[in-house]
């Protein structure tokens, strides 16, 4: 056998380099892993990105900054998004997540693309709505609202107070794979489906070749607060997971799968006092605090949160909640690409006991 020769090795890399080619051998994964996995003798990723708490004190005085600064006729969405202080782009490596202020009067005209997204109401006036795909559905606070993939969107304020909801969308997914289709419906307002579906069908291109075929249930598009808040009391009664407290995750009502092909939504209650165990996942979550204050640890990360504050948790970083009132409950909304990973058989979670124990295991499966 030759011994290993650094020059030599060297000066082979640097030709390979000139070919266009390199040795596999240069980003071998136990070069990059944690003392931790190393001993175990299991390689995994380093958590992508890194854990960040995004203020309601810093993000609402920006929405009302830009609400001055860019007329919504300027744009198809005013929102602001998260960027991830640990990547180049995105909230986590496979999730954006935004916030979104619409002024009374406003609507952010009519479009589709091939990215998911969903809407998580954060403050809803009279008269907010979204239509999807010819359907009004009105927004009242923290309803979830869908805007699936291809499926025309336009969001609408006919009342007298500011609409604000959360954007949560797979952008980052569709652009590692390069797969991002953007249509303007044309007009700024789709027709309702009950009142001229002939115009809709008319302005769908007849031979559009970007038609996709939706592969989940039309049946749904909102889900409305009180329902999740009677099924959270109702499961709050049970034991609860030790790594999530009490845990709803929404889904679709007739095929019983995640709301999206990439994205799974959950609701999760921390009782007054409760501290759940660490975990850690290759699933990565964004999170919405609807009410309480708590904090999250994440990695030797103390993230410290409270009401309309957003959070990150990396993927396949150990973290652990902490509900810091002695007397109130902490809601929190949370968003996680668990169903993309599922079906390419990547999810994994350690300790793995916790699959046997969360409330909705349809997408929760060994990796
Ligand atoms: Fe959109
Ligand atoms: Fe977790």
């Amino acid at each position: 056998m030759a011994a290993f020769d650094s020059s030599e090795s060297e000066s082979l890399l640097q030709a390979l380099r000139a070919a266009n080619m390199r040795g596999q051998w240069e980003n071998e994964a136990h070069r990059t892993a944690s003392d931790r996995d190393v001993e175990k003798g299991v390689f995994g990723p380093k958590p992508g990105g890194v854990p960040h708490v995004w203020p309601w004190a810093t993000v609402k005085p920006f929405l009302e900054r830009s609400c001055k600064a860019i007329p919504e006729t300027f744009t198809s969405r005013r929102s602001l998004m998260f960027n991830n202080p640990g990547l180049p782009r995105g909230t986590t490596t496979s999730i954006n997540m935004g916030i979104q202020m619409i002024l009374p009067g406003e609507l952010a005209w009519a479009h589709r693309h091939s990215i998911s997204a969903l809407r998580f109401v954060i403050s809803a006036g009279p008269s907010l709505s979204t239509v999807v795909s010819g359907v009004p559905l009105p927004m009242s606070n923290y309803d979830l609202v869908l805007t699936p993939a291809w499926e025309w969107h336009d969001h609408h304020n006919a009342g007298d107070q500011p609409g604000v909801w959360l954007d949560v969308l797979d952008g980052p997914i569709m652009n590692s794979l390069n797969q991002v289709f953007f249509e303007n419906f044309g007009p700024d307002r789709q027709p309702l489906a009950n009142s001229d579906t002939d115009l809709l069908s008319s302005l769908r291109p007849p031979e559009n070749l970007l038609e996709t075929k939706r592969v989940f249930s039309e049946t749904t598009k909102i889900y409305p607060w009180r329902e999740t808040e009677e099924r959270l009391k109702a499961l709050s009664e049970k034991p609860a997971s030790p790594y999530d407290g009490v845990v709803y995750e929404y889904v679709d009502p007739v095929s019983q799968r995640s709301v999206l092909p990439s994205l799974s939504c959950w609701a999760q209650l921390l009782r007054p006092g409760e501290k759940t165990q660490a975990h850690r996942h290759t699933s990565s979550s964004v999170y919405f605090v609807v009410r309480g204050n708590g904090r999250t640890i994440v990695d030797d990360v103390e993230l410290t949160w409270g009401p309309n504050d957003c959070f990150v948790v990396p993927n396949w970083a150990w973290h652990e909640h902490r509900n810091v009132s002695s007397d109130q409950d902490a809601v929190l909304f949370s968003v996680n690409d668990i169903p993309l990973l599922a079906f390419l058989g990547l999810y994994r979670e350690e300790p793995d006991i916790s699959i046997r124990e969360l409330p909705s295991h349809q997408t929760r499966r060994k990796g």
